[in-house]
């Protein structure tokens, strides 16, 4: 299936989203274009437009600035507004909550996901649970699920169309070919010192994900570098891959300890 370059539309215009009910190395069934249109009318639309706005400028809306650590948006990873249909899409998300989590130990709701990615992909404090951002996103997030069947995942906090693992083990990795790799076709976008430029963000450093995120891990990042990167031509093997996320994920970040994050929320609703 082609990529969809939403970023480049006015959002108003076109979400084009693939909803996918597919197995593992299946091709999407149905491709649906949803326009603003299909918008729900009054305000359950109104919230979903502001998610989508929330997801795309988290770290410069008001609404959700405060809240973010990393020079980083929520579609800095999830791509073309969360429609990619690979790079971690949102499509068909929240058909999978309520969802077990073996991190926490516990069953968490969708608006509990999308706040623990503030905490550690955004480097950032959890906002309000039941706040006007939180409902904002987990309805954007929902209303790219529509029409996906119900089926709450017993096993991990993911869709049924989350980034596919790698196919090779992931240990050993080289991150002295992978620095080469980098240079080669990562540098000009994120910079040589990984602080990013104009044409792509921070990969490493103080305004980067943290050493909680699932990018930090490096399987997790070079699964996602397959299908994302580099943006428009994500041509990587799995072993590239792996080695340009071993050599990305060496340098320096900010660590992870749960309760500098906590944000305004009390304490006993987050377990870790
Ligand atoms: C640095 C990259 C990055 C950023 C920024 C990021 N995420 Fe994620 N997010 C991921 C990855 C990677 C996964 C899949 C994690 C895994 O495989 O465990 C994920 C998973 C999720 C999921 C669960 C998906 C599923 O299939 O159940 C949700 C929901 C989510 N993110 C929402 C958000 C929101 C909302 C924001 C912004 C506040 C955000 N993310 C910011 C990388 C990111
Ligand atoms: C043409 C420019 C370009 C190239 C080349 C490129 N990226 Fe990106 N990258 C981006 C942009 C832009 C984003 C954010 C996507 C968005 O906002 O739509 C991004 C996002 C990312 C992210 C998630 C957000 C973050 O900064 O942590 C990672 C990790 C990443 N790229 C790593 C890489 C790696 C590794 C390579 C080389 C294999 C690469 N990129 C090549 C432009 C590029």
């Amino acid at each position: 299936m082609k990529r969809m370059v939403c970023r480049y539309l006015p959002a108003t215009i076109i979400a084009a989203v693939a909803l996918t009910t597919m197995a593992v190395g299946e091709s999407p069934q149905e491709d649906v274009i949803r326009s603003t249109s299909s918008l729900p009318p009054g305000g359950l639309g109104a919230a979903i437009e502001l998610g989508r706005e929330l997801v795309h400028n988290t770290s410069r809306h008001p609404l959700t600035a405060a809240y973010v650590g990393a020079a980083l948006n929520c579609t800095s990873c999830h791509l073309d507004d969360g429609t990619h249909p690979e790079a971690a899409t949102f499509v068909g998300v929240a058909a999978a909550y309520p969802a077990w989590s073996p991190r926490e130990g516990r069953v968490i709701t969708l608006e509990d996901r999308v706040l623990n990615c503030f905490m550690r992909s955004e480097n950032g404090v959890r906002p309000p649970n039941g706040g006007e951002a939180s409902v904002a996103i987990s309805a954007y997030i929902t209303w790219l699920s529509e029409g996906a069947p119900i089926k709450m995942n017993p096993n991990r906090p993911l869709g049924p169309n989350a980034v596919k693992p790698l196919q090779i083990d992931p240990q050993p990795a080289d991150p002295t070919r992978g620095a080469d790799l980098y240079e080669t076709h990562c540098a000009y976008c994120h910079a040589e010192d990984g602080a990013g430029s104009d044409d792509g963000p921070p990969v490493w450093g103080e305004r980067s994900y943290n050493r909680g995120a699932g990018l930090s891990q490096n399987a997790k990042l070079a699964s996602w570098l397959r299908v994302a990167m580099p943006l428009d031509d994500p041509t990587l093997t799995d072993r590239e891959a792996l080695d340009i996320a071993a050599y990305v994920n060496s340098h320096d970040r900010p660590g992870f300890v749960l309760e500098e994050h906590l944000g305004p929320l009390p304490e006993a609703d987050v377990v870790d």
